[in-house]
């Protein structure tokens, strides 16, 4: 089996995706037609080119946060968000992915509420044609105001209580330039003793205090991880306590190459995070912006850092222990232990 393939038909989970910055060109095409037909007014049409980055790509992170208001624009009706997580969910099930916990921050639109945003995803997500497992983990964006950060943790906890094996996590993302983590201690306290379960956007620019913090509260999970190590723009006392707390990191390769926050692929901190035995799990961050899907995540792996494929498929196994639904676990480790057993690998 080629490397291609290898990766494509490899059972893998999916922990850190946005779904916003996961649509893909064929699905933006899509909703822009249906909202056409809707008779809804859509401010995109000149900017669907826009919204994918390619690596040579001149932008920065900061640059990367108003792209996704452009795929914002086609979910703000239900219908339209429902088609949005329902050809994700497809697209991310295609790619042999078993299992995504796929996250999304709840907006008001002059079409819904919050409630209603979380209630249509939801709902689509419960819908029983996929045979990739889905879980929802609600975002908090850096940039929201209080109340509407409480707001949203009342819906998450209540989600929670009624969905506990659907809406398993809350999690903060956003500009990491925007805001203190100091604000939303609060709101993510009271989550966790409601029993979701946390991960955090942390050190993806360089901020040490921020990732102490970040790291002392100790969340479930933390995303990309970026400036942590001391060679990229960390220090050694905030890399040897997240290598003490062995937190596992979502890293996301491409994204971090895109968004300039790493050099190359090749410099990436995934050796050093691999090296010192801190849990990894490879994930897509943004699939549709960074034009990237979990199989070409694995690919680069691979070709990239080095990592053969026998390392690879133990690396999607070991992320099995790092899921938000306990009760999923077994279901999702026996079919990659399934692939492995038929492969002798
Ligand atoms: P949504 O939550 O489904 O609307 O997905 C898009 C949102 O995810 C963006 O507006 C950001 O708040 C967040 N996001 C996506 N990628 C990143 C990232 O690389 N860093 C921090 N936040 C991100
Ligand atoms: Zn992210």
């Amino acid at each position: 089996m080629d490397l291609d393939t290898f990766c494509r038909e490899m059972p893998k989970i999916e922990l850190h995706a946005h779904l916003n910055g996961s649509l893909s060109r064929s699905t933006m095409v899509s909703l822009q037609r249906y909202l056409a037909d809707l008779g809804v007014k859509d401010k995109t049409n000149a900017f669907i080119e826009k919204f994918q980055m390619s690596s040579g790509d001149s932008k920065t992170l900061s640059d990367v946060f108003p792209l996704f208001k452009i795929a914002q624009e086609l979910t703000s009706v239900p219908e339209s968000l429902a088609m949005a997580t329902a050809m994700t969910m497809q697209e991310f099930e295609e790619d042999g992915c078993c299992y995504i916990e796929l996250r999304s921050t709840p907006r008001e639109t002059s079409h819904m509420t919050h409630k209603q945003y979380i209630e249509t995803i939801v709902q689509t997500m419960k819908n029983d044609k996929f045979s990739i497992i889905p879980c929802f983990i609600i975002s908090i964006n850096r940039s929201s105001p209080k109340n509407e950060v409480e707001m949203i943790t009342d819906l998450a906890i209540e989600y929670h209580k009624k969905y506990p094996d659907l809406v398993v996590g809350i999690e903060l993302s956003g500009n990491p330039a925007v805001g203190k983590f100091s604000h939303f201690l609060p709101a993510l306290t009271r989550s966790r003793e409601a029993g979701l379960k946390v991960t955090l956007h942390c050190g993806e620019i360089p901020n040490p205090q921020e990732v102490t913090e970040m790291l002392k509260f100790r969340p479930d999970r933390i995303g990309h991880g970026v400036c942590i190590h001391p060679n990229h723009g960390g220090n050694e006392e905030i890399w040897q306590l997240l290598c003490k707390s062995q937190i596992p990191v979502e890293v996301c390769l491409t994204s971090n190459v895109n968004t300039k926050s790493t050099l190359s692929y090749g410099s990436h901190h995934f050796k050093e995070l691999y090296n010192a035995n801190v849990p990894i799990v490879i994930c897509t961050d943004d699939k549709g912006v960074f034009a990237t899907s979990l199989s070409q995540e694995y690919r680069i792996c691979a070709e990239t850092i080095g990592i053969d494929p026998s390392k690879l498929v133990r690396l999607s196994l070991r992320a099995c222990d790092y899921i938000f639904s306990d009760d999923k676990k077994k279901n999702v480790r026996d079919k990659i232990l399934n692939f492995i057993n038929k492969n002798a690998l």
